[in-house]
């Protein structure tokens, strides 16, 4: 374990992922930067200096596309886009120290450098490249990894295009062994162990060179020498954790900030990008590799896959300011209330499910019943028996010191937890100690000991639970930076809360009797679960109007439209807008979810043929399977569907 207090000119470098600005943030992206945001705030706790680098990757194809069908340029386009990001972080408390854009100049000179220095070792060397290019991940994809013309990443499975080009190629297949050896030497390099385990296998079935620039098209970095092509996005945005910690830049800085101690990333971006081709980029550069990479998990929301294009992107501060409306709290409590759910309802490395009651459940029982409630319960008695100030407990009062035994032992194990990642126990440990403490009230029933209002039992039990409550406000701060400083206010402790360190946590007596405390208000109030539940928030709509993107005959050809007959239509449980349909498709009967439940009685289907998208990849809506999409046109909002002119077979094609 580390030490509780640190003093040393080393930087603690912490990095997430740096976002693609064609798109509004989500609470994955956000879940993300909130668990570096605690362990960069842990850090600082514990007396680190701290560096916490996030940003926004400019220079993707997708961005440059998105911004021609809004008609504007690039560069206008991604400087709207960052700001909703940034701002975004900021409401949700996430306090970086470094925000790189991949347009700025520090950058481009990084990746230039870089670039130049691998020509010059010939790790870089031109080439034809013929292959697959998925825009949307920005990835490119041999033949045999590409299927039925979509992208192999599951999360993705969008159509790829082919690419025929004299490119830059990086040499990863020379970096096979190195990378091999070097996780296989450093065990703690890659996390969670079954990620790694995962990269192994991606690396032994045989690493290829990587194509890294592509045919200028207007946006990107050139490459040095040669305006004609750009590089390759992911070479450029990779670079960002080094543009941070002042590569080339400040040697002075470099040297004090790398390695990286944590880089953060989410599953999809982690086999391929951040534990093969960046080690290896390293490894050409001659560049220490950083201690740490972690591979989280996937969001979904109310048991489907999250996306904009489902339309069910949980964006964080919308999702926010509806918790605060349906509980009552302060935006910002409830800001620090979505943090805690992200952090304690997955472990941390595995896939979370995102649903309203389970939020809700969070809110009420962890945050208004146990931690409100510990609080709520002492302080007015507090200020109905001993005007608001902090009476002096006995000294070796048994029952106290059952309490206080807990608190280092619980700093010692969050200190652990957090120091392994581990967000969701390190949570459970402090709530051990909120429970223990509950447990106290009830045993010694202090209502009980008002009517001896001289009673020594009555200052004890106050003192301790209000000590124990210090103590925790520390240990949460990372989690609930609003939260914590609501509850220090209460116990009206004057030294700020900012200046505690992590080791103030875990001493006992930091509370000083005769301290006046402040008014005693509920924190997070209980939500009445039996009014309406918040749908989940819709993703903000782009800002500029869509130009129609056309499409080639080829690419209408992919889609398998065909005719289907519903056999039966059900209502979706607990889902207004949903139906649950069962189509005759000639040779199968499939289930489809759609979303007509407001124009279309269930009884009223039954019977009638539609068009069906036959080929679209399966979902599960709501919890309910649906492979295919049934058509229908769009009138003002209201859907009308498309049926034959007259009965065709089921399963006939539409063309
Ligand atoms: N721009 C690249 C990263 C370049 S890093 C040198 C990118 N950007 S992203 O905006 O698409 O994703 C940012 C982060 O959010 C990534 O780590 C990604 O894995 C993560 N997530 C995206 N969707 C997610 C969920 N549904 N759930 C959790 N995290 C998710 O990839």
């Amino acid at each position: 374990m580390r030490t509780e207090f640190i003093v040393s000119d080393e930087v603690f470098y912490i990095t997430t992922a740096i976002y693609y600005v064609n798109d509004v943030p989500h609470i994955g992206n956000a879940s993300e930067a909130i668990a570096a945001d605690v362990v960069a705030r842990y850090e600082r706790a514990r007396g680190r200096k701290v560096i916490f680098g996030t940003g926004t990757d400019e220079n993707a194809i997708k961005v440059a596309e998105v911004a021609a069908s809004s008609g504007i340029s690039p560069q206008q386009y991604v400087d709207s886009m960052v700001p909703v990001w940034s701002d975004t972080w900021r409401a949700m408390h996430i306090q970086c120290d470094d925000w790189v854009r991949t347009t700025e100049p520090r950058h481009r000179r990084v990746v230039e450098a870089a670039f130049s220095k691998m020509l010059e070792n010939g790790d870089i060397y031109k080439d034809l490249y013929k292959g697959w290019y998925c825009v949307s991940d920005e990835t490119f994809f041999r033949e045999s990894e590409v299927v039925d013309g979509l992208c192999p990443n599951p999360e993705c499975r969008k159509a790829v295009r082919w690419v025929e080009e004299e490119n830059y190629f990086f040499r990863l297949s020379a970096y096979q062994d190195r990378l091999l050896e070097y996780i296989e030497a450093n065990p703690g390099f890659l996390a969670p162990e079954f990620r790694k385990n995962e990269v192994v296998s991606f690396i032994k079935a045989g690493l290829r060179d990587a194509c890294i620039t592509r045919k200028a098209y207007g946006w990107g970095i050139p490459v040095p020498g040669d305006p004609d092509q750009v590089i390759y996005v992911w070479f450029d945005a990779l670079l960002n954790y080094l543009t941070i910690a002042g590569y080339l830049s400040d040697e002075r800085k470099f040297a004090e900030t790398w390695p990286a101690d944590v880089q953060l990333v989410g599953k999809d971006i982690f086999v391929r990008f951040h534990s093969t081709l960046w080690p290896a980029m390293l490894m050409s550069l001659g560049v220490e590799l950083p201690r740490l990479i972690h591979g989280h998990g996937f969001w979904t929301v109310e048991g489907g896959k999250m996306g904009k294009s489902l339309g069910n992107a949980i964006a964080p501060v919308k999702v926010s300011e509806d918790l605060a409306a349906m509980s009552g709290a302060d935006f910002d409590v409830a800001v620090d209330a979505i943090r805690y759910f992200l952090l304690r309802e997955v472990s941390f490395g595995l896939d979370g499910d995102f649903s309203t009651s389970g939020l809700i459940g969070r809110f009420n029982s962890d945050l208004a019943n146990d931690l409100g409630n510990l609080l709520n319960r002492t302080l007015p008695l507090l200020h109905r028996h001993r005007d608001g100030v902090v009476p002096t407990p006995s000294p070796d009062d048994h029952d106290s010191r059952a309490v206080s035994v807990m608190i280092p032992a619980t700093a010692a194990e969050v200190a652990r937890r957090l120091d392994q990642l581990q967000f969701s126990d390190a949570l459970a440990a402090i709530w051990g100690l909120v429970g223990r403490a509950n447990k106290y009230m009830e045993e010694q029933a202090p209502w009980r000991l008002a009517n001896e209002e001289s009673s020594a039992k009555l200052d004890t039990v106050l003192y301790t639970v209000l000590e124990t409550v210090r103590s925790i406000a520390i240990m949460i701060r990372p989690f609930m930076p609003t939260v914590s400083e609501v509850i220090w206010k209460q116990l009206g402790i004057e030294k700020p809360l900012a200046d505690q360190t992590w080791a103030d946590a875990s001493t006992w007596g930091g509370l000083k009797p005769g301290t006046k405390t402040g008014a005693p208000e509920p924190i997070f109030p209980r939500i009445d679960t039996k009014r309406k539940p918040i749908e989940p928030a819709p993703t903000p709509a782009p800002k500029e109007e869509k130009k129609v993107e056309q499409i080639s005959f080829d690419e209408f050809k992919r889609l398998d439209l065909r005719i289907g007959k519903i056999v039966t239509a059900d209502r979706v449980p607990g889902a207004d807008k949903l139906l649950q349909l069962t189509v005759d498709m000639g040779t199968e009967t499939r289930p489809v979810v759609a979303g007509i439940a407001q124009w279309y009685a269930a009884e009223d289907l039954v019977g009638r043929e539609i068009v069906v998208v036959a080929n679209l990849a399966p979902a599960v809506i709501r919890g309910v399977e649906s492979r295919g999409m049934l058509l229908a046109a769009d009138e003002n909002g209201t859907a009308i569907l498309i049926q034959p002119d007259k009965e065709v077979p089921p399963g006939s094609a539409v063309r």
